[in-house]
This record gives structure tokens, sequence and C-alpha cells, in this order.
């Protein structure tokens, strides 16, 4: 093994997990943790906007009590996303998996559709402060199914006005898979189906990341 394969092999993988409200990325994230804790990897799970000063003001901005433009926002997730990577190298570099809900997959989807996709990309991409993940698992459901789910949280919510952004948000995630394949960007995106089974979905979540390496 060379030198290089080396180091690879003791490095944890970064694993991000993206979804629309609803899509049960958080549990499917757990689940995952689980299964590789099980199978004998040092895990830790992470999220982002992070619980850090500028992860709690943009909750803040989120939650409409701070007003602050959607490129003034998409600029709080990239500094949070900066300080997030120190932490992250720091257990990848211990051999630790890191598994984190929500990543720049999330700007590109809700700050791109606002406002110019460019700006994100320059805020995010081609950047050595913001790693690329190993892989992204999208978990993916249709729109019916998440607002059932939300509906089943007890949430009340505008019923109509919410599956058109769901809606809205899931295509917009796929433009953005579809643009980084498209510019020939090595980020690794797999798109799994959790409408069904959690079971097969999870074993689908647990194949494709073993397959990294
Ligand atoms: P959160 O309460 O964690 O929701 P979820 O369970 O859906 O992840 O809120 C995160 C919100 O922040 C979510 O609505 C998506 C949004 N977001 C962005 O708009 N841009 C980003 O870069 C990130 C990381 C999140």
């Amino acid at each position: 093994m060379s030198n290089k394969d080396c180091e690879k092999a003791g490095r944890g993988r970064f694993i991000v997990f993206e979804g629309i409200d609803g899509s049960g990325k958080s549990s499917q994230m757990r689940e995952l943790a689980k299964r590789l804790t099980k199978s004998g990897k040092k895990v830790i799970t992470t999220a982002e906007p992070t619980g850090s000063a500028i992860g709690v003001f943009i909750r803040s901005v989120l939650g409409g009590e701070i007003r602050k433009t959607e490129e003034e926002l998409a600029a709080l997730f990239a500094l949070d996303r900066i300080y997030h990577n120190k932490e992250i190298e720091k257990y990848l570099g211990e051999g630790i998996d890191v598994l984190c809900d929500r990543y720049y997959y999330s700007s590109l989807a809700y700050q791109g559709s606002e406002t110019d996709i460019e700006r994100i990309k320059k805020l995010n991409l081609d950047r050595s402060d913001i790693r690329v993940p190993d892989i992204c698992i999208f978990v993916d459901v249709s729109t019916e199914v998440a607002l059932q789910r939300i509906l089943g949280r007890g949430n009340k919510i505008e019923i109509y006005e919410t599956a058109e952004k769901l809606d809205r948000v899931r295509k917009r995630f796929f433009d953005v898979f579809e643009m980084m394949k498209t510019e020939g960007r090595k980020d690794a995106v797999c798109i799994v189906d959790n409408s069904g089974s959690f079971g097969v979905a999870a074993e689908k979540v647990f194949q494709s990341v073993e397959k990294i390496r």
C-alpha cells in the first residue's frame, strides 16, 4: 500500500444527508450511524446550521426574528460551514466517519433558488476550506408522502402552500445534482427512495456508503 493509500484508509468518511422536510433524512442518518457503529466503525453525527454562535444567529433569521437578505443568509451558512469544516477535518483525521444532516447542497437548493446561483456556488464550491463530501445521500420521497409525515407529527400547516413549496425544493435539489454532473464535479450523489420500507432504504444507504472504500 502506498503512503497515500495508507492515509486514505485511515481517514474517516464524510457522509452528507439531504432531503426535503418529511423525507426521513434525519432518521436514516441515525440508522446509518447505528449500522456503522455495529460494524465496528467510529462515527459522529452532526448538522447544519450548527450549534455555533453563527448557527444560532442563522436560526433567528430562519425564524423571522432577524431580517437578512437571502444573499446575506447564504454568506452566513457558508461561514458556519467553514467553521464546521475545521471540526469535521479533525474527526476525519482521527479515522472517525462524520455523518452530516444538510450541507452545501441545501445552500444551492434553497438560497440558489432565491438569488444568483453562481454567487452561491462561489461561496461554497472549489474552496479549500469547504470539503467535498465522500458521498451525498439524497433521501427522496414524493411531496405527498412528505406531507403525510409532516402532518403525522401533529404540525399545523397550510397544506397547499406547503405542498407547493416542498415540490419546488425537491425539484431544485434534482436541478443542483444535474448541474454538478454537467459541470463534471467530483460530488458523488446517491438518491435513495424512502417512500416505502424504511429498512430497505436503510440497507441501500448502508451499501452505498460501504462502497466508498
Ligand atoms: P432544520 O430545523 O434543521 O430543518 P430540517 O429538519 O429540515 O433539516 O432547519 C434547517 C433549515 O435550514 C431547512 O429549512 C433548510 C435550511 N437551510 C438552508 O436554507 N441553507 C443551508 O445551507 C442549510 C444547511 C439549511
